[in-house]
């Protein structure tokens, strides 16, 4: 595997006997995960995801992306939210062009997402856009109940039957969901579109690498081989139940600077691309750990944008915080300044560098201003933006998320807590079997 992490940055804030405490805990936790025996064991299917996914799986998302390339197909629009929706989503914005949608250039047809909010909004304009799209559609719910994505499907599945007829509909449109439970499941069964199984034992946002993620990813052009090859690597390599095993080194350390009083994790990054890896972060650790009045606010910035926003609070807000800084070591495209005559701006003296220089100075600024600050930091670096450094780099999350929260004590794989909106949506919206409860939050309208 080639990630790499680094603790240095967290040599002052903890001490290295109180470090090699953690990492025993961790090593135990490692162990309890990889045997099988901790809380939501039922959950741990992701542990061989990478390893245990053949060709058959990734010949039938290949399948899906011809048969619509041959169709034409130059739109698909992906539905689906949370775990169903921001892997798939961080691995598209990290390997797509900056502009791609403006400079109307795409690996392959181009991959939008829907059903991640109830935004009305979002959802005509959506309508606008595949109004004058050759379109698809690929559905993604586990549970196959979930409101948003059940909403936005209903209109998206309406209108593709109206423009194209059922049948065409019927190739057209792709199901990702549960092999045998949720209404998603039966639609799909009934209108006999193509579907991809999620497994029990895969929890939503621990299924990027399931075809949850795979398809669309695929779908968008995007070498999926390569992203199992990185995560086959980091599966091999984080599966060793060693305190030099860096999943666990860092479950350690976030564990320790928790107990500190480091409440917050700020995953941040140099590179824009990886905005929706930091939302993806944020749904893995936080729907895993915030539970029990117990946790990590998992929270993501990109600098240098945010240190112009977020900067000042890092530096000298309350003393809360802890860093974890997601490194690419080295840019895809060369971009050197040039000597300017006048030099009016006063920026000669960058001349004949790479702007990735500057990026790297403002980095190595940032780390040591917010050590100096009180702000620990964690440096976990991958090799370049490409699909086999993804697919390592979502494993390692996933590991190590998986380890620090048995440390913590809590059950990472249940998110009982997500139901309490719900519940209260569906009685405001007086579904039916709600009665009750529609009458009782009335009241506190
Ligand atoms: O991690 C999770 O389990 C959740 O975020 C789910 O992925 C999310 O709620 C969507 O669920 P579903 O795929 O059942 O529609």
């Amino acid at each position: 595997m080639n990630l790499k992490l680094d603790l240095k940055g967290c040599e002052t804030f903890v001490g290295e006997k109180m470090f090699e405490k953690y990492v025993e805990k961790a090593v135990e936790a490692h162990k309890t995960l990889m045997e099988g025996s901790g809380a939501g064991n039922d959950f741990i299917g992701w542990r061989h995801l990478p390893s245990e996914t053949g060709k058959e799986l990734t010949d039938a998302c290949i399948e899906v992306v011809d048969r619509w390339k041959g169709m034409g197909v130059d739109l698909v629009v992906v539905i689906g939210i949370g775990g169903s929706y921001l892997g798939a989503k961080a691995a598209i914005e990290a390997l797509s062009h900056s502009f791609a949608p403006y400079l109307g250039r795409t690996e392959g047809p181009q991959v939008v997402f829907a059903g991640q909010n109830l935004s009305e909004d979002y959802i005509a304009e959506l309508m606008d856009l595949a109004s004058g799209r050759s379109v698809a559609c690929v559905v993604i719910s586990k549970s196959g109940t979930t409101t948003e994505p059940a909403v936005a499907f209903r209109l998206m599945k309406s209108h593709i039957e109206s423009r194209y007829g059922k049948a065409e509909a019927c190739r057209r449109i792709v199901a990702v969901t549960d092999k045998a439970r949720g209404a998603l499941k039966t639609l799909a069964t009934a209108e006999g579109y193509t579907t991809f199984v999620i497994e029990d034992n895969v929890g939503g946002r621990f299924s990027v690498l399931s075809p949850v993620g795979l398809l669309p990813i695929a779908l968008a052009g995007f070498d999926i081989e390569a992203l199992l090859e990185g995560a086959r690597a980091a599966e091999k390599a984080l599966g060793e139940c060693s305190a030099q095993n860096p999943a666990i080194r860092y479950a350690a350390m976030r564990n320790a600077l928790y107990d500190g009083g480091r409440k917050v994790e700020l995953l941040a990054s140099f590179n824009p691309k990886l905005q929706y890896v930091g939302e993806w972060f944020k749904q893995l650790f936080g729907e895993s750990e915030g539970k029990d009045g117990k946790g990590i606010f998992p929270a993501s910035a990109i600098f240098t944008t945010d240190l112009h926003s977020m900067g000042q609070y890092i530096q000298q807000g309350e003393r809360i915080l802890f860093e974890t800084v997601l490194t690419v070591a080295s840019a895809r495209r060369s971009v050197i300044l040039e000597a300017d005559g006048a030099n009016l701006d006063g920026l000669d003296f960058l001349a004949g560098k790479r702007v990735e220089h500057c990026n790297r100075m403002a980095q190595a600024g940032t780390r040591l201003a917010h050590i100096d600050g009180g702000v620990p930091n964690i440096e976990v670096t991958v090799d370049g933006l490409d699909e086999y450094s993804l697919g390592e780099l979502f494993y390692f999350f996933e590991m190590a998320c998986g380890v620090s929260a048995y440390v913590l004590g809590v059950n990472p794989f249940n998110q009982p807590g997500v139901e309490a909106y719900k519940k209260n949506m569906f009685a405001l919206l007086e579904k039916p079997g709600y009665e009750e409860a529609t009458a009782e939050i009335k009241k506190r309208l």
